[in-house]
């Protein structure tokens, strides 16, 4: 699941990262909730490509090296793809099985502990497995920002068309009967290149703080494994801030402070040598009103056509979510009564550019809203932030192939715009921050509308998939890809 902190100096330096990390920090969670302040990063996803390239040129690894590279003890054990593995095709790592194949009991679990399924659709339940989250989730390594979902945002996350209980997966203490570790599964239909996959997300994997390195997370992957396998489903996409192995590509958080002392208060961003608050607070400073002429909310009558433009401008992506409409109406729009209310109060925020002369919809932007606590500051709790989400657009259609010229600039300059409306739309919300990863086409308007970098990096992974790399929008040396951007198309929260 996705982590990061943001910016300090906001000086992009190469990355030398050291080649000899211990194992111990690679299993540390590589949660980064500020902005980088342009130090090296301790562990990088990197790292181990670096080490992958050493191998390919023939170099020796030290001793401490391999181990890193082989010190998996339950990865090691599971169809995915291992660090030095040679691929030479695409498709699933395991011989193909059925659900007759699958054990119909669950794993065994520490006899303290009992298995259990949270029933969301009950509101104490969805309370129960809020409550844990928001004291256990992910924490920036400085233990300074946690993640702060909300029920709300479990619903429209845990909860999207297909949905099944047993997929929601907790464990819980057999005497107290509270709840210590969550883990969760969505169903996703996947493209990978050319092939089309049925898959899980897999997501808000968590053991409580008090039972941490008791090996207790694999168990919770076996359960869930077990659990999607029975219904004749073999693989599964997720992220995670960890380097396990193998990343299909890494990409890198970066931040747009929307309201920068506050964001300087708390620790989230700093001070660049040479410039003072005032006028860092006039570089972010940005207007209210948006600028692209019919800009306006998504409705659900818009559904069909901007799903069809969605469609056609993600089959540039290598890896990208096949939506069913429904589906696709779940996550640009929340449910019900998500698409009630208004704006400001949406965890889901959708806009469309409809044509004031020919209505047609050209653009389609989303983004969604996912505070975090603010822990031990006595000034603030919460910091509010935007994520973007989804967008597409007929800016570069008809003009050859994406990477050309014309389509790079006609598409640079409608994602600036777009974007850029959006940020403005986070802003009237209140936003403190706006978030984005080096993903989808986001490397060609990073820099002009002022997003920083993080230091958080993001890592997909594919269970029981081999798959070629995937380009994430970044360098060898963490700097934006402007040449090659990224082939990832899906977004996972
Ligand atoms: C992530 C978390 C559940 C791991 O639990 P833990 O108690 O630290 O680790 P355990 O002893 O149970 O298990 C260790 C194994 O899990 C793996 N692991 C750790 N984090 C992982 C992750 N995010 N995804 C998949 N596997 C992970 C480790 O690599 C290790 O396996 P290995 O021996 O093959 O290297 C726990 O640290 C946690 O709740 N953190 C806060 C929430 C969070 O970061 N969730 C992950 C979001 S991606």
């Amino acid at each position: 699941m996705s982590k990061f902190k943001a910016l300090g100096n906001g000086t992009r330096q190469p990355d030398t990262s050291n080649l000899t990390p211990s194992h111990h920090k690679f299993n540390q969670p590589q949660t980064s909730i500020k902005m980088s302040d342009g130090k090296k990063p301790e562990v990088n996803a990197n790292l181990i490509e670096q080490l992958l390239k050493k191998l390919a040129m023939g170099e020796e690894l030290t001793e401490k090296q391999r181990k890193d590279m082989k010190d998996y003890k339950f990865w090691k054990t599971q169809p995915v793809a291992k660090f030095d593995e040679k691929i030479d095709h695409e498709g699933p790592i395991d011989k193909p099985k059925t659900p007759a194949d699958i054990p119909d009991t669950p794993y065994p679990m520490l006899k303290e502990f009992e298995w259990v399924t949270m029933d969301l659709d009950q509101d104490e339940q969805l309370s129960e497995v809020h409550e844990f989250l928001h004291a256990n989730y992910v924490e920036d390594k400085d233990s300074t920002f946690r993640f702060a979902y909300s029920p709300e945002f479990f619903e429209w996350a845990l909860k999207p068309p297909g949905w099944k209980k047993e997929w929601h997966v907790g464990v819980r203490a057999k005497a107290s009967k509270k709840l210590v570790a969550f883990i969760s599964a969505i169903p996703a239909k996947l493209r990978v290149r050319s092939k089309e996959l049925q898959t899980v997300e897999i997501n808000f994997l968590v053991v409580h703080k008090q039972l941490r390195n008791k090996r207790l997370a694999p168990v919770l992957i076996k359960e869930i494994t077990r659990r999607v396998n029975k219904h004749d489903i073999w693989q599964a996409l997720y992220t995670a801030g960890v380097v396990l192995p193998s990343p299909v590509t890494t990409c890198r958080y970066t931040h747009r402070p929307l309201n920068w002392p506050k964001l300087y208060d708390i620790g989230f961003s700093g001070l660049r040598p040479g410039e003072t608050k005032a006028s860092t607070v006039a570089k972010y400073t940005i207007g209210s009103t948006t600028k692209v002429a019919g800009l306006r909310p998504m409705k659900l009558e818009d559904v069909d056509e901007v799903f069809e433009l969605f469609e056609k401008f993600h089959e540039r992506y290598d890896i990208v979510q096949k939506f069913t409409k429904p589906e696709f109406t779940h996550w640009m729009l929340g449910d019900a009564q998500q698409q009630k209310l208004d704006i400001k109060d949406k965890i889901i925020v959708s806009y469309v550019v409809e044509n004031p002369e020919t209505h047609k919809i050209t653009d389609f932007l989303s983004f969604y809203i996912l505070p975090f606590s603010v822990l031990e500051d006595s000034k603030y709790d919460t910091l509010n932030a935007a994520y973007l989400f989804y967008y597409a657009t007929d800016a570069d259609f008809g003009k050859g192939d994406r990477f050309s010229e014309e389509a790079t600039s006609a598409l640079t300059k409608r994602l600036e715009s777009l974007v850029g409306d959006g940020l403005v739309l986070a802003k009237n919300m209140d936003m403190d921050v706006f978030n984005a990863l080096t993903s989808q086409d986001n490397v060609l308007f990073l820099d002009d509308l002022k997003f920083g970098l993080g230091d958080g990096f993001l890592n997909l992974y594919l269970f029981n998939y081999m798959t070629f790399p995937i380009k994430g929008g970044l360098q060898e040396n963490n700097e934006f890809d402007l040449v090659n951007r990224s082939g990832v198309g899906v977004v996972m929260l």
